[in-house]
């Protein structure tokens, strides 16, 4: 009995599961989720079997073979446990059994809108996101990244909706909407008009990469291999076609860089605001927040990352969320390769800058839990969503950067594809990397510190700041407001979010509110469209009391949900002493727009609340 995944309750001496059957009745009434998840073992397994859940009401588990029931217990619930419930099925030489269940409105991967929180406010939508931890609550399963599962889905829905999946689609089956014909006045909801969506995903993904998305979707096709969907509105489908036009190119550059596209299609997935990430890397589609889409460069920033999963993360995926790393600092690396093949050196540079900061920035958010600040983490017992920071992107960068420095660009992508063709399909641990590193690169051990970069708490010596001359000027030019000096309209006048971004973000931490608003007055940064700029400038309000901008902080928390941006608002306005002003404007705005959030995002939220208030 020896658990192989701090997050999950998979087992390892029991085997994993190979395939999944999904049938899913969609219930936009009730919020709800009826399903039936036939589950495949590796071989016939004899006693118990564990799985994972969380708020799921079981109804039945059944061998498929015989029809017969199969024992089974649900662990009490309990609210604070970070894994959810354990769900034990006793077996008798079975290597298949079929789980009948329910999700509960709670279940952590869903979303659930309701007419009026779409664009079109005529039907609702659902979505899941499922990474870390949370396809638990869609169905039961073995919800760690050591188990590679095919899988095939068919979602019943009402056929006013459409479905995308992290799968390929195969069929739409409409049984011509049975006696009503379509026509009854109530076609959405009766029980003949419904449809049923077939998926499959031929390929072996961690479950985390399962995902889906039901509503009035529309699409654009933007390339051979990739359409752009979202709600079916022109104007957001038009927006969002021309802003991902050029993601044929950059899976072009991918391939030239880090091998084969494994995955055929790459399709787009734009979601409401309440999104709770900037991008998620769901096989063959990606899933993106609508608040990239703004004509500069950040959309294709956020796809090239995307993209770039596919082959670090989506191929090779961590094992579990320890070696998280290996995902996102593999990720962030070869984003940055793909941007500055597209958006030039420049434009990379910058990118490595903010990670930058942001690495800095870390560092004093973890100051008393500095485990937190290694690569290679212990996170038994925490929620990764709660540690969810910049460190495995921004310091993995930095690891592999500095490997790169060390041996030249033309060993370090040799070594790139060799690793990515070696370990495909397969979910490793930052010592199997560590091996194959020290393997193909004989003598890296004695021109590297690999246990300080991959075991050790903070910024490693030999990381480095990026160098160029618009980074730098951006830097010394924030550091001289501190004196004062705003930068002139000369200065800025090729500056675009990102440029604004990393300014803001290397501004001293107390600067003078009325400074503050001068430099508001002049370049109009708490309203700017980009909730890059945007943020980091209200961030800069609320720690210096600047409460003419706290309009503004409520609108910005009640009509986006990216955690990137709530996080540091929510935390900005809770942490410190003598803020009860503070304290009790975000309580009430948290209680007027959590309604819209989702849940995990909610869920980040009251980890902060609970944290400092
Ligand atoms: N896989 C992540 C998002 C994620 C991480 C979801 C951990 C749940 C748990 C995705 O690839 C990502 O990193 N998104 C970034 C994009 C950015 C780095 C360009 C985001 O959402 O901000
Ligand atoms: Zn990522």
């Amino acid at each position: 009995m020896a658990p192989i995944d701090p997050h999950s309750y998979t087992d390892s001496s029991h085997p994993l599961t190979t395939h999944i059957s999904l049938s899913f009745y969609f219930d936009f009434p009730s919020s709800t989720i009826a399903s039936s998840a036939l589950l495949s073992l590796s071989a016939p397994h004899s006693g118990p079997l564990t799985l994972d859940t969380r708020s799921l009401s079981i109804s039945a588990v059944i061998d498929p073979v015989t029809g017969a029931p199969l024992p089974f217990t649900l662990d009490p619930p309990s609210p604070d446990a970070v894994l959810g419930q354990s769900l034990v099925v006793t077996l008798s030489n079975q290597s298949q059994l079929l789980l009948l269940s329910k999700t509960t409105p709670s279940s952590s991967a869903l979303q659930w809108l309701s007419p009026p929180q779409t664009f079109n406010k005529s039907y609702p939508f659902v979505f899941t996101q499922c990474q870390a931890i949370h396809a638990r609550s869609i169905f039961p399963c073995q919800d760690t990244p050591a188990a590679r599962i095919k899988f095939a889905a068919k979602l019943n829905i009402p056929r006013y909706l459409s479905a995308v999946m992290s799968a390929k689609h195969v069929n739409r089956r409409d049984p011509a909407a049975g006696e009503c014909g379509g026509a009854c006045d109530d076609a959405l909801w009766c029980a003949e008009g419904r449809v049923v969506e077939e998926f499959v995903m031929e390929q072996p993904v961690p479950p985390y990469l399962f995902a889906f998305a039901v509503g009035e979707l529309g699409f654009r096709e933007v390339g051979p291999r990739t359409k752009v969907y979202s709600e079916a509105v022109p104007a957001v489908l038009d927006a969002a076609a021309r802003e991902f036009a050029g993601s044929e190119e950059m899976i072009k550059v991918g391939e030239a860089l880090f091998g084969p596209y494994e995955w055929e299609r790459f399709d787009l997935l734009v979601l409401p605001p309440s999104f709770p990430y900037g991008g998620m890397e769901n096989p063959r589609m990606t899933f993106l927040t609508p608040t990239v889409i703004k004509g500069d460069a950040t959309g294709a920033q956020v796809v090239a990352h995307e993209l770039a999963h596919s082959w670090t993360g989506n191929l090779i995926t961590n094992k579990n969320n320890d070696h998280f790393w290996l995902n996102e600092g593999f990720t962030t690396y070869a984003e940055r390769r793909i941007v500055e093949v597209v958006q030039g050196k420049e434009r990379a540079i910058l990118n490595i800058g903010i990670g930058w900061r942001g690495l800095v920035e870390q560092m004093e958010r973890f100051k008393d839990r500095m485990e937190f600040t290694k690569l290679k983490t212990n996170q038994q017992g925490v929620d990764p969503d709660e540690v969810y920071s910049d460190v495995p992107y921004e310091k993995g960068f930095q690891f592999l950067w500095r490997i790169e420095r060390q041996i030249g660009r033309p060993a370090f992508d040799e070594f790139l594809k060799k690793y990515i063709a070696t370990f495909k399909f397969q979910s490793i641990d930052t010592d199997m990397f560590l091996d194959f590193l020290k393997a193909n690169i004989p003598g890296i051990e004695d021109q590297i510190d690999l246990k300080v970069w991959t075991e050790g708490t903070g910024i490693p010596p030999d990381a480095m700041e990026p160098v160029s001359e618009i980074y730098t000027k951006i830097v010394s030019l924030a550091n001289e407001f501190k004196s004062g000096r705003m930068p002139n309209e000369d200065e800025v006048a090729q500056w675009r979010g990102q440029e604004w971004e990393l300014y803001l973000e290397n501004l001293p931490k107390s600067v003078e509110g009325s400074q503050l608003a001068a430099l508001d007055e002049r370049y109009r940064l708490a309203e700017s469209k980009d909730y890059e700029v945007k943020v980091a400038f209200l961030q800069h309000a609320i720690a210096s009391r600047c409460s003419t901008y706290y309009n503004e902080v409520e609108k910005t928390l009640k009509e986006v949900g990216r955690m990137k941006y709530l996080r540091p608002l929510y935390t900005a306005l809770v942490q410190g002493a003598g803020k009860e002003e503070e304290k009790m404007f975000a309580r009430r705005v948290f209680s007027e727009a959590c309604a819209s959030y989702h849940p995990i995002a909610k869920g980040v939220v009251e980890a902060i609340f609970a944290k400092h208030l």
